[in-house]
């Protein structure tokens, strides 16, 4: 196993950051925090922490409208903690609600929406976000989900890089319907959008080893923690009624402690108040080496650290990472999280309330798009973020602790969990689930009352399959196109797109309508340039610069930048460590191959041993890429090689072979099926 140095990833990563212009804002509650508003001007070392007192909600709302302010921020602050007036506005006959309410709609896990495929008047609905940490799915909840998409959505289902359901085109009149049935199947929308902690990630693989367990019940204590308990979210759509899900004891006691400084006392919101956070947080936590969750993506990323005996003894913290950007303003710009510390595993909540409860106080809430926790620490830098965030902890950090190289893992195929049963992770293109695939899962998941985890990349895992079911589950699954990973092209494995067109309010051009068609072009170059089929990139697509598919994460990132035009973004690495640059504008969808052909051709001419893609476009650098594409002139043309066998490899006959028994076929009537399949689909113009 090879190591790196602590901050090795991370730290190359953030080179040549921009550093944003933050010290202007003068804060939110400078009356109340002396201690802060001192750390504004000069950096705090851990000494002078007798300084911060006790946060206290302001007595009068007077007192934080001294300073600019958004206008998301005075919603919130006259909406009695995320109330009104949605409560008012739910309740009328229009097909829409008003500007307060939609922002506030939001912190309840909606978005509100319109079709942007139709003409004339505005078809308002409402897209639904669930909330799940770790991706847990119980089986009742899918089976509610599942439904409720037939009778009060668009008929599909989408996964989300978050872990977590969306379900889309849910009118305003259905809203209570729908948030009520999932509330009582146990499921919650509470938080999944807004200004506060969103869905906290986890590897989804249910596995019987003690690290992933410990990950996965700390992302869950960290959800916990972070959840709104001012109880806006009941009282609006289930009038009241209150859901009480009992949490561990230590994750109330490390709320409700005000050791330091870090609470609202007397407020219904300890951490949050009124105002809650200044923008989005995510936290995402994992084990060393599995980076299935963009660890680094993240505003807190948490690593279990155990001792020799795989028994975890606490944690390493990095900060500060995220995706959104805005076009043409080089101080706006995704960030990858760097080292933060150590702490022992009966601190963990305790340090990640201070980070939060810093960022609460000390983020942006002039400007939404400065507003991230990654703006803070990129103007403050890491050391005095560091020692702002000690005194909340009320203890320092301790050194950083070395970690073995991250890898990419999918997490899907046939896997053991290590308590006799199996579970098998499915790749779904996009995370959306509709038609056959809808129907065979919902048959699959409720015929042997499986539980799911959903994973960071769009996809699903079927849960404690017994050995018996193995056979019956993959027939029906194969026959709705669910495959076994081994199926389906490498490309499309590790490709993400974000919803776009139609119904997001701020898509500029196509992603997830596009990249089926983007993937084909991507395997058709491939193949024009000598690369083999079991070669591939990771590839993400989005309709604008927000990064909701994490594009600046991936080898080739297109971000949209006009109608039917992409920016690409070159740079990222298979193990999801380094971030990618920017390479072209507005590269016209039609001429990507323009592109594409020389990067891929000269890719695979002038790699290292087992380079990939990200790797050489980093080391050739973007100046001699830029060459290489304008002098592009197409591929030596080598001299045609007939094969007429069928299959290539042994690897490639058994796992059709495999696939062709359930069908009850040869391997050779399935192969000659699907080429003629494929044959006749082209000749009809119906290659989707
Ligand atoms: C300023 C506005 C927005 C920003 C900065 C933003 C940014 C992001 C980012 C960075 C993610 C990646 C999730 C992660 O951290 O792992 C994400 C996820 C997502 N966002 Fe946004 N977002 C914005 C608005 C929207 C809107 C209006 C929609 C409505 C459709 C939307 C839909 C989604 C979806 C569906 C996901 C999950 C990704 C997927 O599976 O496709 N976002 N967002
Ligand atoms: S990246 Fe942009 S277009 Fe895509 S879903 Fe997010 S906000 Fe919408």
């Amino acid at each position: 196993m090879t190591t790196t140095t602590p901050f090795g990833a991370a730290n190359t990563a953030v080179l040549g950051e921009p550093k944003a212009q933050i010290a202007r804002y003068q804060g939110l509650r400078s009356a109340n925090s002396l201690g802060l508003t001192r750390s504004r001007h000069a950096p705090i070392s851990s000494a002078s922490s007798s300084l911060i007192r006790a946060v206290a909600t302001p007595a009068k709302p007077e007192t934080v409208t001294e300073t600019k302010r958004s206008k998301v921020e005075i919603f919130k602050e006259q909406s009695n903690y995320i109330r009104y007036p949605l409560n008012e506005e739910i309740l009328t006959d229009a097909p829409n609600i008003n500007e307060a309410a939609t922002q506030l709609i939001k912190f309840h896990g909606s978005y509100q929406q319109y079709n942007r495929d139709e003409r004339g008047g505005r078809s308002y609905s409402f897209m639904l976000r669930t909330k799940n940490p770790c991706g847990k799915v119980s089986n009742q909840l899918y089976l509610t989900m599942d439904d409720l998409a037939d009778q009060f959505g668009i008929g599909t289902l989408r996964l989300t890089t978050r872990q977590t359901f969306q379900l889309h085109g849910v009118l305003k009149k259905d809203l209570k319907t729908v948030m009520s049935s999932i509330i009582n199947s146990m499921g919650s929308t509470l938080g999944a959008c807004g200004d506060l902690n969103r869905n906290v990630l986890a590897p989804p693989a249910p596995i019987q080893r003690k690290d992933y367990l410990f990950a996965q019940q700390t992302a869950e204590n960290i959800a916990a923690l972070l959840t709104p308990q001012s109880g806006f979210y009941y009282d609006v759509w289930v009038d009241g009624e209150k859901f009480l899900t009992a949490e561990p004891p230590e994750v109330t006691k490390a709320r409700n402690d005000n050791s330091h400084g870090t609470n609202f006392t007397d407020s219904p919101e300890p951490i949050y108040g009124t105002q809650f956070l200044p923008r989005k947080f995510k936290i995402a936590v994992t084990v060393p080496t599995d980076n299935s969750v963009d660890i680094l993506t993240n505003d807190i990323g948490v690593v279990v650290v155990t001792n020799d005996e795989g028994e975890p003894q606490g944690f390493n913290l990095y900060v500060g990472g995220g995706m959104g950007r805005t076009h043409r303003l080089e101080t706006t710009f995704p960030r990858l999280a760097e080292p933060l510390g150590y702490v022992p595993k009966e601190d963990i909540l305790y340090a990640i309330k201070a980070i939060v409860v810093t960022q609460r106080e000390n983020g942006r809430r002039d400007d939404r798009k400065y507003s991230r926790m990654k703006y803070l620490i990129s103007s403050w830098g890491i050391e005095k973020f560091r020692s702002v965030v000690e005194q909340y902890y009320g203890k320092k950090f301790e050194q950083f602790r070395e970690l073995p190289e991250w890898e990419f893992k999918s997490h899907l195929g046939w896997n053991k969990q290590g308590d006799g049963s199996y579970y098998c992770g499915l790749h779904v293109d996009n995370g959306r689930i509709g038609g056959v695939m809808k129907k065979a899962l919902r048959e699959v998941i409720e015929k042997y009352n499986l539980s799911i985890r959903l994973t960071p990349n769009q996809n699903i895992i079927l849960c404690d399959i017994r050995t018996a079911w193995k056979r019956p589950i993959t027939t029906i699954l194969a026959k709705a196109g669910l495959l076994h990973p081994r199926f389906v092209d490498p490309l499309n494995l590790t490709a993400m797109a974000c919803p776009a067109f139609p119904l997001c309010p701020l898509a500029i051009t196509e992603a997830e309508r596009g990249i089926p068609d983007i993937l084909k072009r991507v395997r058709a170059v491939f193949e024009k340039v000598g690369l083999k089929y079991n070669e591939s990139v990771v590839i993400r697509v989005t309709g604008c610069p927000n990064g909701c598919a994490r594009p600046y994460m991936a080898e080739l990132g297109l971000v949209g930048d006009g109608p039917n035009s992409y920016q690409i973004w070159l740079g990222g690495t298979p193990n999801q460590t380094s971030i990618a640059r920017s390479f072209m504008n507005k590269v016209k969808v039609q001429d990507l191959e323009k592109v594409l052909e020389p990067l891929f051709y000269y890719w695979r001419r002038k790699r290292q041993s087992k380079e990939s893609f990200g790797g050489y476009t980093n080391r050739v650098g973007f100046e001699k890429l830029q060459e290489l594409v304008d002098k592009w002139e197409g591929p030596e043309v080598a001299p045609a090689r007939y094969n007429l066998k069928l299959f290539a490899d042994k690897k490639t006959y058994e796992a059709v072979d495999e696939l062709a028994k359930l069908q009850d076929k040869t391997a050779h009537q399935l192969a000659m099926e699907v080429v003629r399949n494929f044959v006749g689909s082209q000749q009809n113009g119906k290659s989707e």
